[in-house]
């Protein structure tokens, strides 16, 4: 009976003990001797990159070492699931996201005011929020990060998706925390716990309950492994059945702070904490691993500057590209509506439809885009003429700008944020401004005449007055009809 009761309790995670994790025989070989020290991650065009001491370094498909950005002072990288960079710098004390034109942008350098410690290694939950570590390694004394008790916080951090951070460990729940990833189903938070220079301190893998709002259920903290004294866990990562594979231990013991009775390389884990497997790297400071390749089965290892590789028996959890997880575009009926579809799945399914430029014409209009859009040259100005856009944007651009208004705000179309003197805010984009007068049109595409003396405050926000929901309910079919009609729009504006 208790035998029958634990098999069904692992049958219910999905992991089995005997299922394999790595190829048959397979063993890790040594791809480069210097240069990757941490966060690695895969791009499907652009090779492995990493955070090495002379950047982030780059390791091209066909096996060339270059620097990719120099002086970049990062740790933890991860692609979103569109293909973005975020980045842990911690030499910045910040969490950044490189856009797709290359601009980076800071998403978190402060929280409360304070500013980070060394934001350390990142996350996506299913939702895209971001998760990271802010643990302080050395020296102290330039610590900001304190509660108002006056403790010193190494916590982890959410970054939601309107990019307001909310602290959700702090002081006293982790200790110095590492590595951090969320269970697929966004049913779990695995925080790798590690203050390797105190005696006694933490080197722990902890696993918390996470809440439909992002939140850590501290009370459901579980121990997951212990590695004592030995060098704690670093990087986290998980592969498609939910197995962990933590990179921690050490080969050389480093006392009185380390010993080695937990040798270095990758340790792997059942979701419930099982130790499955241990993969030994003959090389110490064994921080992160990545799975990589088309069929994302090469774990890649970074350990002090070295990187190794090893085949696996099934692929890795990564967000993006999307080999699993995602749905495929073939999953998506084009009668499905476009509300509720995650962004890469509406993307994928458009470009599987031709569309027909003469149905998107009434899209548009049955959509109220007229309200701030002009198509043809005679008609009067509203907003952004789209009556030439076929000749200045590509298709997925132009889905981009409809399903993302707030992603690249066109220049002169940021928002105009006005608080009259009554105390009546008013918002929109400015179509015309005279020295008495301010002329704006509003998110329902009405025009808003305002007399500059009734202004009290005017503030400009980087945000686009373009309703995203209005292509919500139409179908995947109609969307793909609406980009057509744009692409088909090829008549320059008439000269001023
Ligand atoms: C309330 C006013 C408003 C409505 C309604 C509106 N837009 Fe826009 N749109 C804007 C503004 C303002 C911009 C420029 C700022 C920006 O880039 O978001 C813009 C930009 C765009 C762009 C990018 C243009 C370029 O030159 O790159 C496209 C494409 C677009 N809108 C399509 C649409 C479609 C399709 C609809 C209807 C489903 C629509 N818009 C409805 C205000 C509106």
């Amino acid at each position: 009976m208790r035998t029958a009761f634990a098999i069904l309790l692992v049958a219910a995670t999905g992991v089995h003990a005997q299922d394999p994790i790595f190829e048959p025989n397979a063993k890790p070989t040594l791809v480069l001797k210097h240069g990757a020290g941490e966060g690695p991650a895969w791009h499907p065009e652009l090779g492995l990159l990493f955070s090495g001491d002379e950047g982030i370094g780059r390791l091209a498909r066909d096996g060339k070492q270059s620097v990719w950005r120099a002086k970049a002072g990062t740790n933890g990288l991860t692609f979103d699931r569109e293909g973005r960079l975020i980045a842990c710098e911690p030499v910045h004390g910040r969490v950044t996201r490189t856009e797709k034109d290359g601009t980076i942008k800071v998403l978190a350098d402060k929280y409360d005011g304070h500013r980070f410690n060394q934001p350390n290694d990142v996350c996506l939950d299913s939702k895209g929020r971001i998760y990271f570590t802010d643990p302080c390694y050395g020296d102290r004394s330039k610590m900001e990060m304190t509660d108002a008790k006056g403790n010193k916080v190494e916590g982890v951090y959410r970054i939601d998706l309107d990019r307001k951070v909310q602290r959700i460990l702090t002081y006293g729940e982790v200790d110095r925390p590492n590595g951090v990833r969320i269970s697929a189903d966004d049913k779990y938070l695995y925080v790798a716990d590690n203050n390797n220079d105190k005696v006694g301190a933490a080197r722990k893998l902890w696993r918390f309950d996470l809440k439909a709002d992002g939140a850590a259920d501290v009370a459901s903290r579980k121990l997951l492994h212990d590695w004592g004294a030995a060098r704690g866990p670093d990087g986290i990562k998980l592969d498609v059945k939910g197995r962990l594979y933590v990179a921690g231990g050490l080969n050389k013991e480093n006392l009185p702070f380390e010993t080695n009775d937990h040798k270095g390389g990758v340790y792997v884990f059942s979701p419930e904490g099982k130790l499955l497997t241990f993969l030994h790297i003959d090389r110490d400071e064994v921080t992160n691993t990545a799975f990589a390749g088309d069929d994302l089965r090469t774990l890649y290892i970074t350990a002090g500057g070295t990187l190794w590789s090893i085949r696996t028996a099934v692929p890795g959890d990564v967000y993006w590209p999307a080999a699993n997880g995602a749905k495929p575009a073939k999953d998506v009926s084009p009668e499905a509506k476009v509300k509720g579809l995650p962004y890469e799945a509406v993307i994928a399914a458009v470009a599987q439809e031709k569309g027909d430029p003469a149905r998107g014409s009434q899209i548009y209009l049955s959509q109220t885009c007229n309200n701030c859009h002009t198509v043809k040259p005679s008609e009067p100005s509203k907003g952004p003429y789209l009556g030439d856009l076929g000749k200045r944007a590509k298709r997925d651009e132009i889905l981009e700008s409809i399903l993302k208004p707030n992603e690249k705000i066109l220049p002169g179309y940021e928002t105009v944020a006005l608080v009259l003197k009554t105390g009546q805010s008013l918002q929109g984009f400015l179509i015309r401004e005279t020295d008495d007068e301010l002329k704006l049109r509003d998110a329902q595409g009405v025009v808003l005449e305002v007399a500059k003396r009734d202004v009290e405050e005017r503030n400009i926000r980087k945000t686009s007055v373009m309703p995203a929901e209005l292509v919500d309910n139409i179908s995947i079919a109609d969307l793909a009809s609406l980009v057509a009609y744009f692409e088909s729009l090829q008549t320059p504006p008439r000269k001023k």
